[in-house]
């Protein structure tokens, strides 16, 4: 694409159109901040143009799916609790309110940033423990990750879902224990709470054990999802029991869901750490329901498993620092390999979602989860090539592959065809403290309520994570993912995930936000939308939140786009040999965001609900 000559048409084209609109000393301004800043020369989208607006605080901000859930982290926040405490809280509450994807029988990844000294007190971090290792230093505090991934069980092997004929029994992955990792949610939060936060643990239970307890009325969201949900939830008596009423019937929007045996589990975890999920009562409740009922977890596999800490992945990107997470999250690896590709072709000149924008990243994509795909695994047990997959190296070459007009056909990159399957269960929550403390959590059950096979006396739900691991090479799992044998299902190794939490920060090291999102595979792509929306086309965080998003991911050879493309791209993109297909919503990326210094008129910090599902909330800490 002769992009010079384009971006002078283009500018020419927005300057008359501006001249007939605006005065002439505006114009003269525009041309000259054109001058400047080349890429801003067909930005129509500044700050007051945009049709979105992220919530404001004079302090803190949760952003999560469920209000009531992030309203818990904010009060949290309100008791002198930093990010870490509140997000921990709000986990455990969503555990409560949003049991398609909250939980404790599951697991997920966190990144997290605090200062070293802030208003809220140096309650953590070198306290009580020596330093991490894995800690990364950044401007006036550190970062690090959190691996609380399900493990497979001791007993799991390569074959275990492969019927005798060689085929996959898709079944017993989705609707079985045998699709349980063992759980890691517990130890999780418990290990992050306990090095990062301020508040005792019982403190930050305190409020979804109450949720539990007393109940809460079910919001509309909820109740359809349980409406959808009862073939599922409805096979297992402790699912029907723990999510239906006592007649077997939804409840309806309104009603009281009260969940005992969940608050017993909460009360107990609260009193004795995660010893109780992995060595007490819940253990040997979750070991019983395994042995009866043909499951391989043991008190073995929940005795050894343990929360990882790592070391975030990074890169610089468009003057920021992007942190994220590393394998066996294979989200942070191709979000950055996708960022290093896409940062040199002029995006913002190319137009947000035009359709020369669109072709440019669908093509990184597709390279991008054929990487994926074939190489990233559990760092822990498989050797990959993570260094040369995220250096600039790698990523020039990429990019020299690109055709900038040309769609590249999937078969051409690789030789199978395979369907995508959506996904609307694992959860993402994003938390700013008063103290500019970052933490961006991303927490599953894989499908939504996970196997739908709640722990008898328990009141959880147990996950299907399994569906992760390569159940038989380009086999593909609930996502349409095709994945190979890096990724093969072994004794304690993770299976590789698509989950992306990722903090920016401004080029000084000052943190900037926290994004994440549900959706499978199509996280990876939210994220990136999410960031190139923020810091290549200019938009503030909520329009960079709403903003259509595009998802292709080699294998179905499509892109699937969002309602809110004109039809002229997508004749664009067709005409490039694309096909396109339009798809419901993708992903929800609750986000967070620290003001400048300059800007914020004591605004502490800004948090956006992502609109696409319903119930989603951005809840500001209380003055
Ligand atoms: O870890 C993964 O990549 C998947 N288990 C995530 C599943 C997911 O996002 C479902 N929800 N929307």
């Amino acid at each position: 694409m002769p992009a010079a000559g384009h971006s002078h048409w283009k500018l020419h084209h927005v300057l008359i159109l501006m001249a007939r609109r605006f005065s002439w000393p505006m114009l003269a301004l525009a041309v000259l901040g054109a001058s400047v800043q080349p890429a801003l020369a067909n930005n129509l989208l500044q700050e007051k143009a945009q049709r979105f607006h992220p919530v404001a605080s004079s302090a803190g901000m949760v952003a999560a799916q469920e209000e009531r859930a992030a309203a818990v982290g904010a009060a949290v926040l309100r008791q002198g609790g930093n990010a870490v405490d509140a997000a921990v809280a709000t986990a455990f509450a969503l555990a409560v309110t949003l049991p398609q994807a909250g939980n404790l029988g599951g697991g997920g990844f966190l990144l997290l940033w605090l200062p070293r000294e802030g208003a809220i007190g140096t309650c953590h971090a070198a306290q009580r423990h020596p330093a991490l290792a894995e800690a990364l230093p950044i401007g006036r505090g550190e970062a690090v990750a959190l691996n609380f991934r399900e493990t497979a069980p001791l007993a799991a092997a390569a074959d275990l879902f492969l019927r005798p004929d060689g085929s996959v029994d898709r079944t017993r992955i989705l609707r079985s224990l045998l699709g349980s990792g063992v759980p890691g949610t517990v130890a999780g939060l418990t290990q992050v709470q306990d090095r990062y936060g301020c508040l005792p643990l019982a403190t930050v239970m305190q409020p979804a054990i109450a949720l539990a307890e007393k109940g809460f009325p079910v919001g509309a969201e909820l109740s359809a999802s349980l409406i959808a949900a009862a073939p599922l939830l409805q096979v297992d008596p402790a699912s029907k029991r723990q999510f239906y009423k006592a007649d077997g019937l939804p409840y309806q929007h309104g009603e009281l869901l009260r969940q005992p045996q969940l608050a017993a589990s909460l009360r107990c975890i609260a009193a004795q750490g995660s010893a109780c999920f992995y060595r007490g009562r819940l253990a040997e409740k979750l070991v019983a329901l395994m042995r009866r009922s043909g499951g391989l977890i043991t008190m073995a596999d929940l005795q050894l498993y343990r929360a990882l800490w790592q070391r975030p992945l990074q890169t610089p990107f468009a003057g920021h620092r992007v942190l994220t997470m590393p394998p066996p999250s294979g989200g942070g690896a191709t979000l950055v390999q996708l960022l290093k590709v896409l940062e040199p072709l002029n995006l913002a000149e190319r137009g947000l979602n035009s359709a020369a924008s669109i072709h440019l990243m669908v093509e990184a994509m597709n390279l991008a989860y054929r990487d994926r795909n074939r190489l990233l695994g559990d760092p822990d047990q498989v050797v990959m090539p993570l260094a040369e997959l995220i250096s600039d190296r790698y990523a020039d070459q990429q990019r020299q592959r690109l055709s900038l007009e040309r769609h590249r056909p999937a078969a051409e990159l690789e030789a199978e065809p395979s369907s995508l399957s959506g996904g609307v269960n694992t959860t993402h929550l994003s938390v700013v403290d008063r103290d500019g403390g970052l933490v961006s959590l991303t927490t599953t059950l894989n499908t939504a309520y996970g196997n739908g096979i709640a722990v008898p006396g328990a009141g959880f739900l147990l996950n299907n994570e399994m569906d992760d691991f390569t159940a038989k090479p380009g086999a593909p799992n609930a996502y349409g993912l095709r994945q190979g044998g890096q990724n093969a299902i072994a004794p304690r190794r993770r299976p590789l995930s698509s989950m992306t939490p990722t903090l920016v920060f401004r080029a000084g090291g000052e943190p900037l936000l926290a994004t994440g999102s549900p959706g499978g595979s199509r996280i990876i792509t939210t994220v990136l939308q999410v960031l190139l929306n923020r810091l290549v086309h200019g938009l503030n965080l909520a329009s960079a939140v709403a903003s259509p998003r595009v998802h292709s991911q080699l294998w179905p050879d499509q892109i699937s786009v969002e309602q809110g493309l004109s039809s002229d791209t997508i004749d664009r993109l067709r005409q490039r040999g694309h096909t396109v297909v339009l798809v419901p919503a993708m992903g929800s990326a609750n986000s967070v965001e620290v003001p400048a210094a300059e800007h914020s008129l004591r605004v502490g910090s800004l948090g956006v609900a992502d609109p696409r599902r319903q119930g989603a909330a951005s809840v500001p800490e209380p003055p």
